[in-house]
């Protein structure tokens, strides 16, 4: 049967389609705007049929209706990290977690540790080959690909067919729906004077010839905003967004220097305007890959000069970032940072850094705190941290004594919370 032929055989509704989904599965469901809003539309509506659905994702950005504790023993959320629709329900726990590096999530699934029994997914329309790309959040998606009994697509026009690894055949696809709503596009974030000094600190650390990888949060893309001068960037990145996008567009990415796919930006999820989504349609300079290959510390560390920049939310003394809870109240998730950071350790001339500002709430609270409060996840170890930026300065700690650490935590930290700091960690034996 010709791909075309196939293709009408498996065209379906939303709701028709849903019927591929049977009680006790784990349907998974891509990073961001690869979510398919008209299926998970439908499944919010016919919910209550269901019973123990449980919908993994990492990174949800609409709150569809089964974001839902009434009916939770139908449909329900499991987060592989937690955004705005998951947090709510993460913090008082009808929503579960679960833990693992961004990097290993498709090692989990295709182990058959972590279940993928069905997928939806937003695609790019079919080629004339039969193929569709899955090209804003290949991600985990591609193992969960492998792994399930039923794919299910939403075609949408606005879907660029991006180069690289994030392709499925019309074969293995079990219903294609079709939807051309535009696409959700997500702006940058605001930055502001305190994330504008921090990323100065860092660019002035960015050589020419640099690979970027960029994190999520208003100071990874202050980083990039301040870049613009720099000679022959390039990218190897988990999140694809419009801050790099500026950076291709004004010449200072080549991705000329890059020893890992030379000459192609890369990376697993794209975030970000229409204008991004159009860069990324057939274009050879850029490439979407899954999440064990663009996140493999290993493979992204072979680039040298690989700068990594990475949000946390707090830093104890000994260096250890915790930057997905505040205390027992979980926050986000590890997502790509502890790869990243060992990617950066790794690569020949890499630097990996970890910023934040150095108070919150008004200034009322230092984010540099002695110890970490009781059921802090740690994010990044003090085995694997490397710089720590806050407005007020770069603090090296990598090969530095746990006392030589705390200095110089202590001097990135606010002024009006340094003596309290420094007498605590004279009671800590670390001054
Ligand atoms: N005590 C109390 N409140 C605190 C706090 C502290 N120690 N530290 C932060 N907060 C509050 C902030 O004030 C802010 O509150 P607001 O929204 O009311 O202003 C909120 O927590 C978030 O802090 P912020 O610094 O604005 O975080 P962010 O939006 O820049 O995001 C994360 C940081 C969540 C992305 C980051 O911590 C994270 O998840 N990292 C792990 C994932 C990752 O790095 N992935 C990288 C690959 S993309």
């Amino acid at each position: 049967m010709s791909v075309q032929a196939q293709y009408l055989q498996k065209r379906r509704s939303p709701h028709d389609a849903l019927t591929e989904l049977r009680d006790g599965d784990t349907l998974v469901v891509p990073t961001g705007v690869g979510e398919p809003p008209a299926l998970l539309a439908a499944l919010s509506e016919r919910r209550r049929a269901y019973r123990d659905v449980k919908v993994a994702q990492i990174l949800p950005l609409a709150k569809h209706d089964y974001f839902d504790p009434a009916t939770a023993e139908h449909v329900r959320h499991v987060a592989y990290f937690l955004g705005g629709p998951s947090r709510p329900g993460a913090q008082v726990g009808w929503i579960d977690t679960l833990p693992s590096h961004f990097s290993e999530l498709p090692q989990l699934i295709r182990r058959g540790l972590t279940p993928a029994d069905v997928v939806f997914s937003v695609a790019s329309p079919m080629d004339e080959h039969g193929w569709f790309a899955l090209s804003l959040a290949a991600d985990y998606t591609m193992a969960a690909v492998e792994r399930a009994r039923a794919i299910v697509l939403e075609v949408n026009p606005h879907v660029p067919f991006a180069h690289g690894n994030c392709h499925v055949h019309v074969s293995r696809v079990t219903a294609v729906v079709e939807n051309d709503q535009p696409l959700r596009e997500v702006g940058l974030p605001t930055i502001g004077p305190v994330q504008e000094a921090i990323g100065r600190y860092v660019a002035e650390m960015i050589d020419d010839g640099s690979t970027l990888q960029i994190g999520y949060g208003a100071i990874p893309d202050a980083v990039v905003m301040q870049l613009q001068h720099k000679r022959d960037l390039g990218v190897h990145t988990e999140m694809m967004g419009d801050g790099l996008l500026s950076l291709i567009e004004c010449g200072a990415v080549t991705n000329r220097r890059k020893n890992c796919l030379p000459g192609k930006a890369v990376a697993t999820f794209a975030l970000g305007s229409a204008r991004l989504y159009r860069y990324m349609h057939r274009n050879p300079a850029f490439e979407m890959h899954p999440v064990d290959f663009t996140n493999d510390p290993a493979l992204a560390g072979r680039n040298d000069r690989l700068v990594t920049i990475n949000a946390t939310l707090q830093v104890d003394l000994f260096g250890q970032c915790g930057s997905e809870s505040l205390g027992t109240t979980p926050y986000s998730g590890t997502g790509g940072q502890s790869d990243f950071v060992r990617a950066g350790n790794r690569s020949e001339g890499g630097k990996s850094f970890i910023v934040l500002p150095a108070t919150a709430k008004g200034g009322t609270i230092s984010r540099i705190v002695p110890t970490l409060e009781p059921g802090t996840l740690v994010t990044t170890s003090k085995n694997d941290v490397s710089f720590v930026v806050t407005e007020y300065g770069v603090a090296a700690l990598r090969g530095k004594s746990m006392r030589e650490r705390a200095r110089e935590l202590i001097t990135v930290a606010h002024p009006d919370f340094r003596p309290a700091l420094r007498e605590q960690a004279a009671r800590l034996h670390l001054v």
